[in-house]
């Protein structure tokens, strides 16, 4: 039987817990592949006494019988690979034949870090606030028919290759104020270039059309989230690959009638990290409980992340572009103790109350909030929708109702087994 591409993607402004799920739902799959985004993302899985946290490499890596796949949309900084694949190594992981990359994949440089920091430096407090691992420069390369390819390692003028879209970085950075030493970075991107290697390097749309066919399931793995998509996101203070599960089409090699469910998933409440709109954000005791009750700091950068309450709006906008069939709601666990729980349900604009995400967020002057009552039940221990206390039912209820997508699985803890499916 021919079969679908699952996909699951963040609904929120990423660290929504893709990592976490990805690893809990990866024993139904066949094969897990990463469809964009590169090392600004930071997927954290907890298991036994490990935690550990991703970049480049799929969620699937920790379970035994898996191949994952880094996809043509992604983008790869070699020496980030070889630091992954190292300390995968350690936990005594077999990534034997488990880790397939496509030819396609684009290489991050290390000039693509530099012209990334350059870049921001240059836009002072307009700043993306970019995770600087090189991803906008990268992404310029591709569209602009510059990049190197993960295929072009193969080629023998590689170097040559290295060496003269480098220099044209050169020529660009000469354009910015920016004191910088690329050779730091050279060796280790070569080393890196040398373990990309020692895994098979393939043409992956073949692999996983392929493998639909012969009956495989396969489950691609969004990064970032669709409020940072390059399209649809909080423009220009987004990612630069489109993180929305069309990207998963076009990071695969997938055609759009062969993908199945799509698991949305998102916070209980709301996470940005970096700059830009952010209409629940609570300034407030509130929001610094939620970062610490929720340990939001981030996975990549350690920055602290910008807290506030769930929003519909946003919510509503992500289902619709990626056609979701299925909601995952993660942190639950981090909202017990609050008397009340608001929901975002529209914005106050200087033209009227709008219940939309609109082309320009920072027109929102103000949210309009819905109030729930909250529950004080610690939730780290449950295992069974029917233990939820009756607010947080209430609360799901809630969301499915807005949203007309049933939750069909709540996480409680950052561990693989705090994680409750209905
Ligand atoms: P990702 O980028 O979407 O994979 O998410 P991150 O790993 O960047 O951030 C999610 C963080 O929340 C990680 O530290 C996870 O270990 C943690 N986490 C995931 N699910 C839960 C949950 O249900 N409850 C709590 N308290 N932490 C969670
Ligand atoms: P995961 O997959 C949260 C944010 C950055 C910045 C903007 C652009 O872990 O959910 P970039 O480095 O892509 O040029 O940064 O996007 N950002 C993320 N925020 N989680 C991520 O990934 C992110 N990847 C990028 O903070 O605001
Ligand atoms: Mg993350």
């Amino acid at each position: 039987m021919r079969m679908k591409v699952d996909v699951l993607l963040g609904l929120q402004w990423g660290d929504e817990g893709k990592g976490k799920v990805v690893d809990v739902l990866t024993p139904k799959y066949d094969i897990i592949a990463r469809f964009q985004g590169g090392p600004n993302a930071g997927h954290t899985l907890e298991f036994n006494e490990i935690k550990h946290v991703l970049h480049n490499i799929p969620s699937g890596i920790f379970r035994d019988d898996q191949i994952n796949i880094i996809g043509n949309g992604v983008v790869i900084d070699p020496i980030i690979f070889k630091r992954e694949i190292e300390s995968i190594y350690k936990l005594k992981i077999n990534l034997d034949k488990r880790l397939l990359i496509s030819k396609k994949a684009h290489l991050i440089l290390p000039s693509h870090r530099i012209l990334d920091a350059a870049s921001e430096a240059s836009k002072g407090k307009t700043k993306i606030g970019s995770t600087l691992k090189g991803i906008g420069p990268t992404y310029m390369d591709k569209t602009g028919r510059n990049g190197l390819r993960v295929g072009d390692i193969l080629s023998k003028d590689f170097k040559q290759k290295y060496l003269s879209l480098t220099e044209k970085h050169k020529r660009l950075l000469s354009m910015y104020d920016f004191k910088y030493k690329l050779e730091e970075y050279e060796e280790g991107w070569f080393e890196g270039i040398e373990t990309i290697k020692k895994f098979l390097i393939i043409d992956s749309e073949h692999y996983i059309n392929r493998e639909m066919a012969n009956g495989k399931s396969i489950l691609a793995e969004g990064a970032q989230g669709t409020l940072l998509d390059i399209d649809f996101g909080s423009y220009p203070y987004v990612t630069s690959s489109n993180t929305i599960c069309a990207g998963a089409c076009t990071g695969l090699g997938v055609a759009p009638n062969r993908i199945g469910e799509v698991f949305g998933i998102f916070k209980a409440y709301c996470t940005r990290v970096g700059s830009g709109p952010f209409p629940t954000e609570l300034h407030d005791s509130t929001g610094e409980t939620l970062r610490k009750k929720g340990n939001e700091f981030g996975s990549t950068t350690g920055r602290p992340r910008r807290c506030g309450w769930l929003d519909l709006p946003a919510l509503k906008y992500s289902v619709m572009l990626n056609g979701v069939t299925a909601l995952i709601m993660t942190k639950a666990d981090v909202l017990s103790g609050f008397d009340t729980i608001k929901v975002c349900s529209g914005y106050k604009t200087k033209d009227g109350i709008i219940d939309y995400f609109p082309h320009d967020i920072t027109c929102v002057e103000e949210s309009i909030y819905t109030e729930l009552p909250g529950w004080s039940k610690n939730l780290t221990h449950v295992n069974d929708f029917k233990d939820f206390p009756s607010e947080l039912t209430n609360y799901i209820k809630f969301i499915e109702k807005e949203l007309g997508v049933p939750v069909t699985i709540v996480s409680v803890g950052p561990h693989r087994n705090q994680t409750i499916e209905h």
